[in-house]
């Protein structure tokens, strides 16, 4: 299985800080026993047409099963992942964006500023997660078994 980890974040990919965000990730679907054979690891600028055309590249070219992208998902001006990635999405699964927001909100208030969506391109399923590395501890085991259950659909199965 393929999976790509793209970190938004500008001071990250400038070098100001270190991305602990991405590992987050790939740690958390390791430890799941996901069979991921191929990681793409990506930190990048909050940019939309260089998130844009590497979505559609991930999804349309290299086959990517699934694609995780943190960071940029608040009101910043600088944030813009859930407007480049429902720009490439053929399909939107708003679950995951909604239950995120409903499970955090519990524990943190501020839980509701993420506008993080998510959906399938080809036989893609591409998530956005927030950007801070306790967040994605606290969303992505929730959405464990069914991004399990969506790789089975978007392979016929
Ligand atoms: N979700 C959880 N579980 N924990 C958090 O600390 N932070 C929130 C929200 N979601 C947070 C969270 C905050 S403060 C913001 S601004 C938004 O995610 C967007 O973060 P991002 O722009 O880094 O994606």
């Amino acid at each position: 299985m393929k999976a790509a980890r793209l970190t938004l974040s500008d001071r990250a990919s400038a070098g100001i800080y270190e991305d602990r965000s991405g590992p987050e990730i790939e740690r958390i679907l390791t430890e799941a026993g996901f069979p991921i054979t191929d990681w793409t690891r990506i930190v990048m600028p909050d940019e939309q047409p260089a998130l844009e055309s590497l979505l559609r590249d991930l999804a349309d070219h290299h086959r990517t099963d699934l694609i995780l992208t943190t960071g940029g998902t608040g009101p910043s001006p600088r944030d813009i992942t859930p407007e480049a990635t429902r720009a490439v999405l053929e399909r939107e699964l708003p679950g995951f964006g909604e239950v995120m927001r409903m499970q955090s909100f519990a524990k943190v208030p501020t839980a509701i500023l993420s506008r993080s969506t998510a959906g399938t391109r080809g036989t893609s399923l591409i998530i956005n997660l927030p950007g801070n590395p306790k967040a994605i501890g606290e969303c992505l085991p929730l959405l464990l078994p069914a991004i399990r259950e969506a790789l089975k659909h978007l392979n016929g199965e």
